[in-house]
Formats: C-alpha cells, structure tokens, sequence
C-alpha cells in the first residue's frame, strides 16, 4: 500500500497550457504526407492538410507548435517558402535523407495549420547559415500589419492580414547542427539577431528564445546567460533545453523501439527520469542569474530516440511506439508539472511520423500511438494550477545502477474547480494499491482513465486499437479518503469532484 497525499488548498504554480506542446520538423514524412498532403491528394484535407491528423491533434487541445526545425531550421530560408507553388525553390534537405525539398509547405501553410488546431505558433529562425536581415524581415512579413516591403509582400500573396507570432527561437542546436558554435560567441551573436526581431504589435510582445544547452551541458547554460541575461530586459524569454530518451545511453546503438527486453524496459525509464536532474541542474543555473524565475526554461526537444523502423530511410527517424513511449510520456508530464515554476513549454519530438510521434500515417490510414493516449489523459491540465501531492514510492528495476521508483504523479485543480490525478506505474509485474488522503477536502465524485498493456504493446495499422485507454471505475471513496490499485505498466488519470 502506498500513501498519497494531495493538498488541494496549496498552490504550486500555474501549468502552461504549453507544457504539452509539439514540435514538427522538415524531416521524413512529418510535415509532408503526415500533416501536409496538397489541395489536390486524394486523402481527405482543408486547405492541404490531413483531414484525420488535423481532428486526431485538436483532441489534444495542442497549444503551442515550434516549426520549421531542428537542424532544418538553420538550412531555412522562408523567402524560398511563399509565393506561388510552382515557382517555389527545390532544395536537397541535407540533414535528413537527401530528398526533395519542393517548400510546398511554407510560412503561409504553417499559419493556416495553426489556424486550424486553434494553437499559438513557435517559429524558429536561422542564424546558423541565415542573416540578420532574413530574420528580420521574416519577423516582418508575419507580423507587420502596416505598409512596408514584408507586409506587402505577405499581402501580394494573398494574406491581407498578419499572423501573431508567439513564440520566436533564434537559431537551434548552435551548439551542433546549428553552426557548431562556442556558448560565448553564440550570446554575442544572439544578442545582435533578437535586436532585429521586432515586436510590431502593441500588447503582443514575441516571447524570444535563446538557443539553450544539450542535456547536461551546464557550461553552455552558465556562459550564454553570462554573455546576454543582463543586459536588459526584452533580450530574452526563455531559454531551451534538449534531452532525447535513449534507452542505452549510447547514439551509436540506440536499440529497437519495438524489440526490447525487461532490462531495457528500466534503463529507458532510468534515462528519461534524468530529465528531472536537468531541470533542477539547469534551473539551478537559471536561478543565479533569474531568482525570480521570468525566464522560462522551454524544452523543446525531449522524447524517445530508437533505432529506425527496418527497411525505412535512416534519414526520416520513423520509429514505432509502445507502452514504454506512453510511460516516457506520462513521466515527463508529471515533471513538467511539478516544475512550472520554472518550465513554461515543452514540445514532444515529433509530432507524426518522427521519433516519439502521437500520431503514424501510412497513406490514406492514421493511427494513434500509445504516446497520444496519453497527451490525451493529461490534457485537462493544462492551464490548471499545480497542488502540492506526493507519492511513497520504492525503488524497482533488475539491474544495480537502473532501479527506477515505481510511481511518478501530479495533481492540478482546473478552472472549473475539479482536480486532476495523473500517476504512472513503472512496474512491469506488480500493480499497486494506493490510499490517498485529499487534506481537508472531502472528495465528491471521481472517475478515471486507464492506458495499461503490455511493455511492447503498440497499434498497427492492421490493429489500430490494441493499445488504447478505458474507463477506470476502481476507485472507493470515503470522505477525503480514496483506494485504488494501479495496475503495472500503466498510465492513470483521475477526475475528481470536490
Ligand atoms: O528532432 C530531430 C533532431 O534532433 C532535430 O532536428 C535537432 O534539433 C535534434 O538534434
């Protein structure tokens, strides 16, 4: 039996909407075939874009999506993305697979996708092979709303109105990828870019976002802050941090996403817990410069990084997903929530077809991986205030130096006053029996979700709904006092009255 205590009366912190928010990339048959099929494809669209992936993500209520990359974000230049289709550049997409680049899908088409999610829209410019000037005016065609070269050329091309543009990155990865950059030359040069990234619309500043570190690379935290954090308020917003979930720790043999054993199981759940030491680590640098936490941490790379599926183009990062993606998933938006304080986004990587996608195509068919289900369970946090909870927890796992606690949780009470449980078992064999206590608070009505299987269940497309989520109705109440057992290898969501 395992205590779990939940004060609905003390406020941690409001939860970004955005800790839940995706990312989609350039790369493989993410934008194209994934989400971007053309006016005139046979699969079912508006304006171009999957008709099913397009309803599948608004279940979500995605709030946020950071676009055009990656490593494709400082090959980028958007000018070669607008204007009619026929005349619009072809290019090699170096970084991933060598295809065809035919910019079908541009500033305009990301914009009418955001539209339809009813999302916020995070652009990520270049700085690694792109100039200020291009930056600028990119910043300029979408938001201007006057006359000016940008804004009538955005109007030439038939949008008569700007876009809003929340959330700006200059440049990604400048560490790697991004032009391979030491973190003192990178604060320098940041410095310069943003000055450009104006805000032309009164009340609606551009939340910018500096190029943050690899894992745990604190040097880099440390010397960019150092090279831009005082200097002014308006530099920054926020700051990123990228971690990928690599089962072996190892890039160079990263291991099946389907074919894995108990062992690999724990070290997985292992590497993605370290996500919390980042935080705290990195935060804790934040905090030097920023005790009073106005720059946001954004983790706007984080996810599960298997080996390809056979068969499928190195380049493109096509990976199943199993119940062990659907735990990764429910552990770091536990963490996230615990940590609002300081992290105010974070987006999965990728969002369909690409690494720890919430959604698979394959032609005309879509599936929902067991990732979406639980985007799916922990949505109603969004926007919520955090509570103060916590589990007892004992330490599990087969191998010294990978044992794992067997539950993560997070509880936030939403605006219309109900409360949100999420909790994860990381068991693989023993299902637990919880006793909670809600403080003062008596508990009216609760109901629930559940995401259970086994470790390397996954939907196919021949079997789309092996791995799904359904009713949870265990749940005894008597007064503030509740019992339940979560099953092993599970994901849990629970909705109380109170
Ligand atoms: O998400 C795939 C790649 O991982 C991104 O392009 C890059 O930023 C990171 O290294």
């Amino acid at each position: 039996m395992a205590l779990f205590y939940v004060n609905p009366n003390v406020k941690k912190g409001h939860i970004n909407p955005e800790l839940q928010g995706h990312f989609s990339e350039h790369l493989g048959r993410c934008i194209y075939e994934g989400i971007y099929v053309g006016e005139d494809s046979p699969v079912p669209n508006v304006n171009g874009m999957r008709t099913d992936v397009v309803e599948a993500l608004k279940e979500l209520h995605v709030p946020v999506l950071r676009w055009p990359g990656g490593c494709f974000a400082d090959e980028y230049h958007w000018k070669d993305g607008i204007g009619p289709k026929e005349r619009r550049k072809k290019m090699i997409n170096t970084h991933w697979g060598g295809v065809v680049e035919d910019n079908s899908f541009g500033t305009h088409e990301f914009m009418e996708l955001c539209r339809q999610l009813g999302c916020k829209t995070y652009i990520n410019g270049n700085l690694g092979s792109g100039t200020v000037q291009e930056m600028s005016e990119w910043v300029e065609y979408m938001t201007f709303e006057g006359v000016s070269p940008m804004a009538d050329l955005r109007k030439e091309n038939g949008h008569e109105q700007s876009w809003t543009v929340d959330y700006f990155g200059v440049g990604n990865e400048s560490w790697g990828c991004g032009g391979n950059m030491r973190p003192e030359y990178y604060g320098d040069i940041y410095r310069r870019y943003q000055t450009y990234v104006r805000n032309y619309k009164s009340g609606k500043e551009i939340y910018k976002i500096a190029c943050g570190a690899n894992a745990d690379d604190y040097h880099w935290t440390d010397k960019v802050l150092e090279t831009v954090f005082d200097h002014g308020s308006g530099f920054m917003s926020g700051m990123s941090l990228h971690y990928y979930t690599i089962p072996t720790g190892d890039w160079g043999v990263k291991g099946s996403a389907l074919d894995f054993d108990e062992k690999t199981w724990y070290r997985t759940l292992k590497a993605t817990l370290k996500m919390e030491e980042l935080i705290k680590r990195h935060g804790a640098i934040m905090d030097q410069y920023d005790p009073e936490k106005k720059i946001g941490m954004v983790i706007d790379e984080w996810g599960t990084w298997y080996d390809v599926e056979p068969g499928t183009n190195p380049g493109f990062l096509y990976q199943q997903n199993t119940m062990r993606d659907a735990l990764v998933a429910g552990i770091n938006l536990n963490l996230f929530n615990k940590h609002c304080d300081r992290v105010q986004m974070a987006n999965i990587a990728q969002m369909v077809n690409v690494l720890q996608a919430v959604l698979l195509t394959e032609g005309d068919k879509m599936i929902k991986t067991p990732t979406w289900y639980a985007f799916h369970m922990y949505r109603d946090h969004q926007d919520g205030e955090l509570v103060e909870s916590s589990v007892e927890t004992r330490q599990i796992g087969l191998e010294d130096g990978y044992q794992v606690p067997n539950l993560t949780e997070s509880v936030s009470v939403a605006k219309d006053g109900k409360l949100h449980v999420t909790m994860t078992n990381l068991s693989l064999t023993e299902s637990e029996r919880i006793q909670g206590f809600f403080a003062e608070t008596p508990i009216k009505s609760i109901k629930g979700t559940i995401l259970t299987g086994a470790m390397n269940a996954h939907n196919t497309f021949e079997a789309p709904d092996q791995v799904q989520e359904t009713a949870f109705d265990g749940v005894d109440v008597h007064g503030n006092q509740v019992e339940f057992t979560i099953p092993a290898c599970s994901v849990l969501h629970l909705e109380a009255e109170i």
